[in-house]
């Protein structure tokens, strides 16, 4: 799939969201492997959408959608669903199992920075286990672009590793994660990879994130920590 919305020109200092960060999702096989060690769930997914009000006649637009659960389950609750991610493997897969669940809906393989959305106000955007991929700065403008997808009064919900201890309490609880989220090699995510996660990728405090989805226009409805590495903010788009 061609991508949807680099054509426009970008000064030398943007960021380059196209290339690869964090575990290796370059190959079907390790798209399927990712897939696996995600442990998608139609279920929790219809549960999410039940909550966040997603049915027919919405618009739902899902950031960095991975191999595409959640836009499939969407789509056959016949919502309007797009898809949107950097990586061409990860689309190729959900396009495919999209055409095994009978569900129809629009991919795009663009990124959170520069994917433009032409259809009309989204009611609901997501992003799920995939902000973090940013650094700061960028998240900022990531959600920038989100509030611009959504009508006033629309649904923006992040789900990410998102640290709520106390910044001297870090060492501890981080390595608490990690010592109790790996699995054996071939069995899920290993201790490494939540090692690499950690040292390579841009998890971030849930006060930087609440003060910067603030300045993106959002008024926070909820946060919810379900560890203190991981949990969820809804807001509504003022
Ligand atoms: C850990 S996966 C999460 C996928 C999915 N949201 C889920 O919950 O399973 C992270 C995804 O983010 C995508 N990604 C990374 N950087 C991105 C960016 N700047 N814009 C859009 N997608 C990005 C990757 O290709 C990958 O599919």
């Amino acid at each position: 799939m061609p991508r949807s919305d680099s054509t426009r020109p970008r000064p030398a200092w943007f960021f380059r969201e196209y290339e690869p960060v964090g575990i290796d999702l370059g190959s079907p096989a390790a798209v399927a492997a990712y897939d696996r060690n995600q442990g998608t769930d139609p279920d929790a997914d219809d549960a999410l959408l039940d909550r966040l009000g997603v049915d027919t006649g919405s618009r739902l637009v899902d950031l960095a959608c991975g191999t595409g659960s959640l836009v499939i389950q969407a789509a056959r609750r016949g919502a309007e669903a797009h898809g949107v991610d950097v990586s061409q493997e990860m689309l190729a897969f959900a396009q495919a199992q999209a055409k095994r669940a009978g569900a129809s809906a629009h991919w795009h393989r663009a990124g959170f920075l520069d994917y433009a959305h032409h259809a009309g106000p989204a009611d609901v955007v997501t992003t799920k286990s995939a902000l973090h991929q940013l650094p700061d700065f960028w998240k900022q403008q990531a959600l920038l672009n989100a509030a611009g997808m959504l009508r006033p009064g629309g649904t923006f919900y992040l789900w990410d590793v998102i640290f709520s201890f106390e910044p001297t309490d870090a060492a501890e609880h981080l390595q608490q994660w990690i010592d109790t989220a790996g699995h054996p090699e071939g069995r899920g995510f290993t201790r490494a990879d939540f090692e690499a996660h950690v040292r390579e990728e841009f998890s971030t405090y849930a006060w930087v994130l609440e003060g910067m989805l603030e300045q993106a226009g959002f008024d926070i409805v909820s946060r919810t920590s379900r560890t203190p590495t991981h949990g969820e903010i809804l807001c509504h788009r003022r």
